[in-house]
């Protein structure tokens, strides 16, 4: 059988390269996008006078009869055609003749892939910040529950102030919003419409490319035909996108790996989202986060496998933009589904309150306080931390908290301490006196739920 561009050829493709360069077995996931591109420009075809409409007709049928059966799992795709774009093309001529032949006038496969792509990343962005706002709100309801739950908070992990698991929940909660931005942005470059663009240059047909984006969804069109057919940025920023992402799922888990440690015993995750151990009977392995923190490297593959791709490519298209495909759409994949377990194994996560308190409770998390106690008694924040410093030695050598030590102890380091030394310097007063907007406070927590429920329900 002839290729669809064989006229030139006396010869036909080696073997091993056609499977080689063949794309097929994985640009047939843009199949619907494909066709339905090509109805889109095939009705165009037709209003402009450029094909006869009953053509156009016809092209439209036979278009919408292949997706049809490529839906119902009749059809056959072969590496002989290449790709997804030339085997649909193929199957056109079979089903319809000569106007079939008519499909391709005014476009070439580089506007047509770089369409193809575009129009499936919109779909795939969409569907990211959908799963992204899912976990949020999970993230939202915990943070509600837990307003008051006191946890230890660490820098350099080591314990440094208390916090609330509702701060704690917040902060990723946030660190996930931005997510939602970055892939709102890909989006926004993902959605202009490249065809008109032709191989390179465009075309001397009258086109309406305007009409074609309205028809497809876009916002705009492509204003200059050389970057439209080789541009691959709007895979770069969703995989840039999906690498920060991964980052913060990454994070995430690493920290509820080592919570549900017996070491520091403050989460278990349910049994739904836990593995066993062939050999130790006893074990309970939180395999789900450590693997959503393996395949993390994954995705940065992905991302430096398109950027390296990119890097050297003169102008317009290169077949080099083939190799965009595969790891841009098992990037996606990828986060899709960790964002899907890491939601419902956070959703199912028991946090042990008590071990959390007890915990916050230790490594004097409350000096910070106890020398903002005695600043705002007049002593400068330099003494008061010296001091702080001597009582955390002292209580060292006891095992015993700042607030263990009777007020004569304390005096022994400041006669500015008082009675009300105790009230000021309790885990409860730690966190409900830091209502600084940020803060861990009750109030503070609240008002950023609040305007993560706005930015939530701006979504839809
Ligand atoms: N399969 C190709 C790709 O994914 C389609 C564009 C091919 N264009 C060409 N002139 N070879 O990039």
């Amino acid at each position: 059988m002839a290729k669809l561009w064989g006229g030139r050829f006396s010869k036909n493709t080696d073997a091993f390269a056609e499977g080689f360069h063949s794309s097929i077995s994985f640009d047939s996931r843009l199949y619907k996008e494909d066709i339905t591109g090509s109805i889109a420009h095939a009705k165009m075809l037709g209003k402009q006078g450029i094909i006869e409409a009953h053509e156009a007709e016809k092209i439209v049928q036979g278009l919408e009869g292949i997706l049809a059966d490529i839906e119902a799992g009749k059809v056959h795709f072969s590496p002989h055609d290449e790709d997804i774009h030339m085997n649909i093309e193929r199957l056109l001529i079979d089903r319809i003749g000569d106007a079939g032949k008519r499909l391709h006038t005014g476009r070439s496969r580089n506007d047509q892939v770089a369409l193809d792509f575009r129009m499936y990343m919109k779909k795939e962005n969409t569907a990211v910040i959908r799963e992204i706002a899912n976990l949020i709100q999970v993230l939202l309801q915990i943070a509600r529950e837990n307003l008051d739950t006191i946890i230890p908070a660490y820098t350099h992990l080591q314990k440094a102030q208390p916090s609330t698991l509702a701060h704690y929940m917040m902060a990723y909660a946030q660190m996930f919003s931005r997510d939602i931005e970055r892939f709102q942005a890909a989006y926004g470059h993902a959605d202009s419409m490249p065809l008109g663009s032709g191989a390179l240059c465009t075309t001397t047909y009258p086109l309406d490319r305007e009409y074609v984006a309205q028809q497809l969804g876009f916002h705009e069109i492509t204003p200059n035909s050389l970057d439209a057919v080789s541009d691959r940025d709007f895979a770069l920023e969703f995989l840039s996108a999906a690498s920060i992402c991964m980052m913060h799922l990454s994070r995430f888990c690493e920290e509820m790996i080592l919570w549900s440690s017996g070491e520091f015993a403050f989460v278990s995750m349910d049994d739904a989202f836990s593995t066993g151990s062939s050999i130790m009977p006893q074990k309970k392995n939180p395999d789900m986060a450590e693997l959503i923190r393996g395949k993390t490297g994954r995705v940065y593959g992905s991302l430096m496998t398109l950027l390296t791709v990119m890097k050297g490519l003169p102008l317009a298209y290169n077949k080099d933009m083939q190799e965009d495909k595969e790891c841009t759409f098992d990037a996606a994949d990828t986060l899709l589904s960790c964002l899907k377990v890491f939601t419902g194994m956070i959703r199912t996560a028991v946090f042990k309150k008590e071990n959390l308190y007890a915990t916050a409770g230790k490594g004097f998390t409350n000096a910070t306080d106890a020398a903002d106690y005695l600043v705002k008694k007049g002593m400068p924040f330099r003494d008061a931390h010296a001091v702080l410093g001597r009582i955390v030695v002292y209580c060292e050598g006891k095992g015993q908290g700042i607030s263990d030590l009777t007020l004569e102890e304390l005096k022994e380091f400041s006669d500015v301490f008082e009675e009300d030394v105790y009230e000021n310097v309790s885990l409860e007063a730690c966190v409900s006196k830091r209502t600084l907007p940020g803060g861990p406070a009750r109030e503070s927590v609240l008002a950023h739920i609040h305007s993560l429920e706005k930015f939530l329900s701006g979504l839809d």
